[in-house]
């Protein structure tokens, strides 16, 4: 009789945006006329920049051309987009990472996930609480989660609490980890690290031999000095580091999806290349991402399609600092939307996230995400996100407002 991975069966029944799609959908299902606002996911609504879209239609047309028709193309991606990584990404903020050490994919978040291939399953994962559903989901599934316990954590897991009470930056943990998930700018809590405060970790993981899997998909939202916009800014990380990046958020791909990670040559284990077991990894179960969005990728990094990108992003940014003041003025404890998309806030008067989710939606037509979602220490607290159109933040800051 086969067996299934039973480590499936110990997480909750469905992921945390799922379960949000779920309540939206019934809440719908009992008020068809409600006009809802939704803030939760963060996923973008602005259409792809008309540099990625006219890179698309001519790799369509190369596509239709028996001379210039691409088939299968290298796994890590094609030199034209890794080698645009490494420069534009990289190179041009002083940092020397090449592009074998970019492997391109359909984005971080499958990354996050399946970096755990190559990880021992006996490894101790840290993870920051709360945080981006996936680390400890996926860390779930590969066993190395333990059990869930009654207060909301897994035994296996090292949890780091950002709260309030340590400005949303985590301290070094009492137990040794193996690997860290560290995400900055942070998803949930919009908050970030000073260069100073991430070298510490660095120092910390190459002290008691850890690997930091480092999540930087928001980085294109850094407005502040001092704020890394890559781990390999700070010294030795290329020695522990391992960093993923997104096209997603900088450049509106959540639909096309792209991404990447950086392996860099100097991470080992014992003498054995991490960046060789990737490239294996990546071989044996990827055949990479389409050639018509990797020419759309490289458009982005074309001085038109970082003109259009920016304005994108400063568009988003604007929405985030109309709902921060909306927040404020109505009286909520705010914190986030200044280097991230996301604001997170204190829910009013005791409520728990959940409870805040459904009054919002009911009271106000407004979709959040529930703090407790990400983790227990983010409960009493909600995210939303500044990835709608102006006029729908602008209106929902009203509603909330009005509450
Ligand atoms: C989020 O809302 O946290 C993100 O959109 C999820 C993701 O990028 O996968």
């Amino acid at each position: 009789m086969f067996r299934i991975n039973d480590n499936f069966c110990k997480l909750a029944e469905s992921y945390l945006f799922s379960e949000v799609a779920r309540r939206i959908n019934a809440f719908k299902q009992s008020h068809p006329d409600a006009d809802v606002i939704r803030m939760g996911i963060g996923d973008v609504t602005l259409p792809l920049c008309g540099a990625a879209v006219k890179a698309m239609h001519e790799a369509v047309e190369e596509e239709a051309g028996g001379a210039t028709f691409h088939g299968y193309g290298p796994e890590q991606g094609y030199p034209f987009l890794r080698e645009a990584i490494a420069e534009n990404d990289y190179r041009q903020r002083g940092i020397e990472i090449s592009a074998d050490e970019i492997f391109v994919s359909d984005g971080a978040k499958s990354d996050t996930g399946n970096i755990g291939d190559i990880l021992a399953m006996s490894n101790k994962v840290a993870v920051t609480d709360p945080v981006y559903p996936v680390y400890v989901d996926t860390n779930v599934m590969g066993g190395r989660a333990g059990e869930f316990g009654q207060d909301g954590c897994w035994n296996g897991v090292i949890y780091l609490p950002v709260t309030a009470v340590n400005g949303f930056v985590p301290q070094l943990p009492a137990q040794v980890p193996d690997v860290i998930y560290l995400c900055y700018p942070n998803n949930p809590t919009g908050s970030t690290i000073t260069k100073d405060e991430l070298q510490s970790w660095v120092d910390y993981a190459l002290k008691v031999g850890a690997v930091i899997i480092y999540d930087a998909a928001y980085e294109a939202y850094i407005s502040e000095d001092n704020v890394p916009h890559t781990i390999y800014e700070c010294k030795g990380a290329k020695g522990c580091a391992i960093e993923l990046r997104s096209f997603s958020k900088n450049a509106g791909f959540t639909g096309t999806r792209l991404g990447f990670a950086v392996v860099p040559m100097d991470l080992k284990c014992k003498g054995v290349s991490l960046n060789s077991l990737w490239a294996r990894r990546h071989g044996t179960k990827f055949n990479g991402v389409p050639y018509i969005i990797q020419r759309a990728g490289e458009a982005v990094y074309t001085e038109e399609g970082q003109t259009q990108t920016k304005a994108q992003v400063a568009y988003y940014m604007n929405n985030a600092k109309v709902i921060y003041d909306g927040l404020k003025e109505a009286g909520y404890t705010v914190s986030g939307g200044v280097n991230a998309p996301y604001i997170w806030l204190k829910t009013p008067d005791k409520m728990s996230s959940w409870e805040f989710f459904d009054y919002l939606l009911d009271k106000a037509n407004v979709v959040g995400t529930p703090g407790s979602g990400f983790g227990p220490s983010g409960e009493g607290y909600f995210r939303l996100t500044s990835f709608g159109s102006y006029e729908n933040t602008v209106r929902a800051m009203e509603r909330i407002r009005a509450l």
